[in-house]
């Protein structure tokens, strides 16, 4: 059974069909890479598989239950979805283990004790344990961004989405954070991605999914998008990439 799935998916703001008939699963332990232009509705399904935007219409299901028809306390639902989006918007006024803290207290319930002993362990997880007393603006834009992933993962979600994750980041960053989501999906962690990153794509995606004016175009292994894409125009869009 998928963790994840909608099927059909479309969302519409006023004239814009931001995503057109999408149906997509994500099975647990797997990792999966969207890509595609700007503008193609990657971000948009996202929002939607996180709960944290209502589709036009279609179903989306969390572990085959149908989320929206089912009458799902969202909330509940919505603490079990990491989301780590291209900025990782910390408060400026907590340190790094305080914004790993914050959810597990105030969302999870968790003692000071327990919820810092947890978010000490998400911190390590991302290699920042010894910056874990820093604030946000002492801190480089890619640290910044695993204390994000850090606090997505402390919260025990069953599956994380990430928008775009080093998509603002210089190119020596993106590298290590790069390395904390391959260390992620190799632990088994269920992960949906929308990403540029061919190279993270091509070593853990199990699938990656090429969407173009909201609609997924072609779906398939790495294997088969760096060979040879089904499609003229995932063929260009991979092209583009490789430079
Ligand atoms: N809140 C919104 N209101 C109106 N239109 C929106 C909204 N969000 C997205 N859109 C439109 O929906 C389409 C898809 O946008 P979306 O942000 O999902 O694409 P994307 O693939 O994430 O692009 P990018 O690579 O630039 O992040 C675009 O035409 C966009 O202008
Ligand atoms: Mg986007």
């Amino acid at each position: 059974m998928n963790v994840l799935e909608c099927r059909d998916l479309t969302k519409i703001y006023g004239k814009v069909v931001a995503v057109k008939n999408v149906s997509l699963g994500i099975g647990k332990g797997q990792t999966k890479v969207i890509f595609g232009p700007s503008g193609s509705g990657k971000s948009t399904l996202l929002r939607c598989l996180g709960l944290l935007e209502k589709p036009t219409s279609g179903t989306i299901y969390f572990n085959g239950i149908d989320v929206y028809t089912t009458k799902q306390d969202l909330n509940k639902l919505r603490a079990k979805i990491g989301f780590v989006f291209q900025e990782p918007s910390l408060f400026r006024h907590l340190t790094a283990l305080g914004n790993v803290v914050l959810g597990l207290k105030h969302v999870l319930g968790y003692s000071e004790d327990e919820a810092r002993r947890k978010a000490m362990e998400a911190l390590k997880l991302v290699k920042m344990e010894d910056w874990a007393n820093y604030y946000p603006a002492q801190l480089s834009g890619g640290q910044q961004q695993r204390v994000g992933i850090a606090r997505a993962i402390a919260m025990d979600p069953e599956i994380i989405l990430f928008d775009e994750p080093t998509a603002a980041l210089d190119v020596e960053l993106k590298w290590e954070v790069i390395s904390v989501m391959k260390d992620l999906a190799d632990r088994g962690t269920t992960m949906l991605v929308a990403t540029h990153e061919l190279r993270f794509a091509k070593e853990v995606a199990d699938e990656m999914i090429f969407m173009d004016q909201g609609e997924i175009i072609e779906i398939g292994t790495p294997e088969q998008f760096f060979r040879s894409p089904m499609t003229e125009r995932a063929r260009k869009f991979m092209a583009k990439l490789l430079g």
